[in-house]
C-alpha cells in the first residue's frame, strides 16, 4: 500500500503534492518523493523517511512547475531507501512514474531490459515500468503507456508523466484505488479522497482497467478495451477527517474492510499459475533445506502469537514437521532447547516488537535458522532474521490488529503448503484443493463483509455483558483466542478463550444463567465434540452464539443465535471465522463508547520489554 498524487493546472504543483501526500501517510510513510516539470525538465526530489524529511530536503528550493506527481511509500519490493523511493525515472529523465501495488512479473521484465542495456538504480518492481516506457517510446505518450500496460502483470495504480507531453498526466488502476478530483482549470489525482478533499469535492472514481488522460481542462477516460466512458461524478460530503478514514468511523473498521485486498496482495505472486502449489521466491528452499529441520519454533506476541498457533496446526498437519509456539517474552528466558536443526519463525506486524526481536536474537545465538514474517519492510526484525516473508497488508493504524492477522494466517497456510510439497508429504490433489481454497478466499471475505447487520445487532445486544467466553476445538480454538483478545482490548469486556473440551476441568463453574458464550464450530473433524460442549454450557443456561459454516443445518438446534461464514476448507475457515469476531468486538466497543482506535493503556508498537 502506498499513497500517490498528481496535479495539473495553473497553480504551482508542489504545495498540493506535499499537502495531498500528508493526507495519505496512513497508506505508507517510509519514504516520500515528488516529480515536477519546470518547463524544461522533470525534477525529482525524494528521500527515505517521513514526509517531513522531504519537506526539509526541499527547503527553500521548492521545485517549480504546474504539473507533477508524488508518492508516499510503504515498501514491498526493496527496503526503504532514497533510491527505492518514488517517483522513478528512466535514464534520459523523459518519464517519471509513481506506483501503488505490485508488478508480479517484474523480474522477467527487468532481466530483459538489463540485457537491452538498461541500468536500474533501485530494487523496486516499479522501476521496470519507467524503463519499459523508455524502451517502447515512439513519440506517442498515450500509445506507449498502453503498450506497457499490456506487458505488466499484477496490481497497480499508476500515474505517468512525460517531458515531451507536459500538458497531460496519464493514470490507470487495477486492484488498487485511484480517484481523479475535478477542478476548474486544474485537476487532481490521488489514491484516496482525503488528499483532494480540500481542493474539490467532485471526483471520478476509476474502476479496474480504466485509463485516463488528465489535462488541466479535461479528463478523458477509456475502459480496458479503449472504449470512451462517460464517468459519473461522485460528490463527497464527508469532512476531511472522515475522509482520511475512507468514510469509516474508525481506522479499525476500515482495516477490517481492507482484508480482502490485503489477503489478495499477500497471496499475489505466491500462487503458482497452474494452482498446483504456493511459491516463495524469497526463500527458494529445496528438499535438503527442510530435511535438516527437525523442529520449528514459532515465536510472537499478542495477535501475532495467535497467528502462530494457527500456523502450528497448518505446518504440523500439512508439512508434517513438529512445531512449538512460544510467547516471545517467555521464550527468551525459558532456556529453550534450540540448535542448528531448529527453524525459528517469528511473526510480527510491526517488525519492531522488543520481546519478539530479543527472542529472535536468542534463537540465532543458540544456532537456529531464522525466518521472519512481518508487515514492515526493513524493520529491525526483518533485518535480523536470516530470511523474511512479507505480508502485504499495508500500514495498520488502529491499535487492534485485524488485517495483519489475516495476512499472517494466509502466509502460514501458503508456507505449510510450500513445505509440504517440497517434502513430498502433501498429495498433489490436496495441494490443489488448498491452493484453490486460498484462491477464492478474497471473494469469500468480500462476501462475508457485504452484510454485517446481524453481527452488529449481536454486539449491541451483548454490550452490557460483564464476561464472555469464547470456545472452540482445534483451529476454532486458535481463532477463539484471537476473538477474545479483540473483545477485551477494545471493549474492555472481560473475555476468556478455552479449548472447548477443557471447560469441564474448572471453568465450567463460571457458566451460569445468561452468561454469554461464543462457540466456533467450523471444523468438521471435531464438530460432534463441539456440539457436546455446546450442550454442556446450554445445560447451565448460558446464552450461546454459534459461528458456523454456511449450509450447516444442525447448529441452530443447539445454539441461541448463529452467525454463518461462507463454506470453506477447514484450513481457510480460520481466516474467515475471525472476521465476525473482529466485527463483534468493534461494535461492542462502539456501543460502549470506547476509544476504538486507541484503547486505554495500549500502544501500536511495543518497543519496550
Ligand atoms: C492486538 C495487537 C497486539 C500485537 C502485539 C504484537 O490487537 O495488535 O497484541 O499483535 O503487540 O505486535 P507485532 O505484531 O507488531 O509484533
Amino acid at each position: 500500500m502506498c499513497g500517490i498524487v498528481g496535479y495539473i493546472g495553473f497553480n504551482e504543483a508542489t504545495p498540493f503534492l506535499v499537502d495531498g501526500m500528508s493526507k495519505l501517510e496512513y497508506r505508507g510513510y517510509d519514504s516520500a518523493g515528488i516529480a515536477v516539470f519546470d518547463g524544461k525538465r522533470i525534477n525529482i526530489e525524494k528521500c527515505v523517511g517521513r514526509l517531513d524529511r522531504l519537506r526539509d530536503k526541499i527547503g527553500a528550493h521548492v521545485p517549480t512547475g504546474t504539473i507533477g506527481i508524488g508518492h508516499t511509500r510503504w515498501a514491498t519490493h526493496g527496503r526503504p531507501s532514497d533510491q527505492n523511493s518514488h517517483p522513478h525515472a528512466d535514464a534520459s529523465g523523459k518519464f517519471a512514474v509513481v506506483h501503488n501495488g505490485i508488478i508480479e512479473n517484474y523480474l522477467v521484465i527487468k532481466e530483459d531490459l538489463i540485457a537491452k542495456g538498461h541500468v536500474f538504480l533501485s530494487e523496486t518492481d516499479t522501476e521496470v515500468v519507467v524503463h519499459l516506457m523508455a524502451e517502447l517510446y515512439n513519440g506517442d505518450f498515450e500509445q506507449t503507456v498502453k503498450k506497457v500496460l499490456k506487458i505488466i502483470e499484477g496490481s497497480y495504480s499508476l500515474v505517468f508523466m512525460c517531458a515531451d507531453a507536459p500538458d497531460k498526466l496519464i493514470c490507470t488502476k487495477k486492484d488498487n484505488p485511484l480517484v481523479i478530483g475535478l477542478g476548474e482549470g486544474e485537476n487532481f489525482i490521488a489514491s484516496d479522497i482525503p488528499a483532494i478533499i480540500n481542493y474539490t469535492r467532485k471526483n471520478y472514481i476509476l474502476s479496474d482497467g480504466e485509463f485516463a488522460v488528465v489535462t488541466k481542462d479535461s479528463v478523458w477516460v477509456e475502459d480496458r478495451d479503449g472504449v470512451p466512458i462517460s464517468k459519473k461524478v461522485f460528490e463527497v460530503y464527508w469532512d476531511a477527517e472522515a475522509a482520511e478514514k475512507g468514510g469509516y468511523d474508525h481506522f479499525m473498521l476500515k482495516e477490517i474492510y481492507e482484508q480482502p485486498q490485503a489477503v489478495r496482495a499477500t497471496m499475489s505472486s505466491r500462487i503458482a499459475k497452474d494452482e498446483s502449489t504456493t511459491i516463495f521466491n524469497e526463500l527458494n528452499w529445496v528438499k535438503d533445506d527442510l530435511d535438516n529441520i527437525k523442529k520449528i519454533f514459532i515465536i510472537a506476541c499478542g495477535t501475532a502469537y495467535h497467528a502462530g498457533i494457527v500456523g502450528k496446526y497448518y505446518i504440523e498437519q500439512i508439512a508434517k514437521i513438529p512445531v512449538e509456539v512460544d510467547i516471545a517474552s517467555e521464550f527468551r528466558y525459558r532456556k529453550p532447547l534450540v540448535d542448528e536443526s531448529t527453524l525459528t519463525i517469528v511473526i510480527s506486524q510491526s517488525g519492531e516488537t522488543s520481546d519478539t526481536l530479543a527472542a529472535l536474537k536468542e534463537a540465532k545465538r543458540l544456532g537456529a535458522r531464522t525466518l521472519a514474517v512481518t508487515n514492515v519492510v526493513g524493520s529491525s526484525i526483518a533485518r535480523e532474521a536470516d530470511q523474511v516473508i512479507y505480508t502485504y497488508a499495508g500500514p495498520e493504524i488502529a491499535v487492534a490488529s485485524t488485517k495483519a492477522y489475516t495476512t499472517q494466517l494466509a502466509v502460514m497456510l501458503m508456507l505449510a503448503i510450500y513445505m509440504g510439497n517440497i517434502k513430498n508429504v502433501l498429495s498433489s490433489e490436496r495441494s490443489k484443493e488448498l491452493v484453490h481454497a486460498l484462491h477464492i478466499l478474497p471473494e469469500q471475505l468480500d462476501e462475508l463483509l457485504k452484510d454485517v447487520t446481524n453481527i452488529k445487532e449481536h454486539a449491541y445486544r451483548y454490550k452490557e455483558a460483564k464476561d464472555m467466553f469464547f470456545l472452540g476445538r482445534s483451529l476454532d480454538y486458535a481463532v477463539a483466542l484471537e476473538g477474545s483478545l479483540k473483545l477485551k482490548e477494545i471493549s474492555y469486556i472481560h473475555a476468556e478463550a478455552y479449548a472447548a473440551g477443557e471447560l469441564k476441568h474448572g471453568t465450567l463453574a463460571l457458566i451460569v444463567e445468561g452468561v454469554a458464550v461464543i462457540v466456533l464450530a467450523t471444523q468438521h473433524d471435531v464438530y460432534e465434540k463441539t456440539l457436546s460442549n455446546i450442550k454442556e454450557v446450554k445445560a447451565r443456561d448460558a446464552e450461546v452464539l454459534g459461528i458456523a459454516l454456511a449450509g450447516d443445518d444442525s447448529i441452530s438446534k443447539y445454539v441461541d443465535h448463529t452467525i454463518f461464514i461462507p463454506k470453506a476448507d477447514k484450513y481457510t475457515a480460520p481466516i474467515l471465522s475471525v472476521l465476525p469476531l473482529q466485527i463483534f468486538a468493534y461494535y461492542a466497543a462502539v456501543a460502549r463508547e470506547c476509544d476504538v482506535d486507541k484503547p486505554r493503556n495500549l500502544a501500536k508498537s511495543v518497543t519496550v520489554e
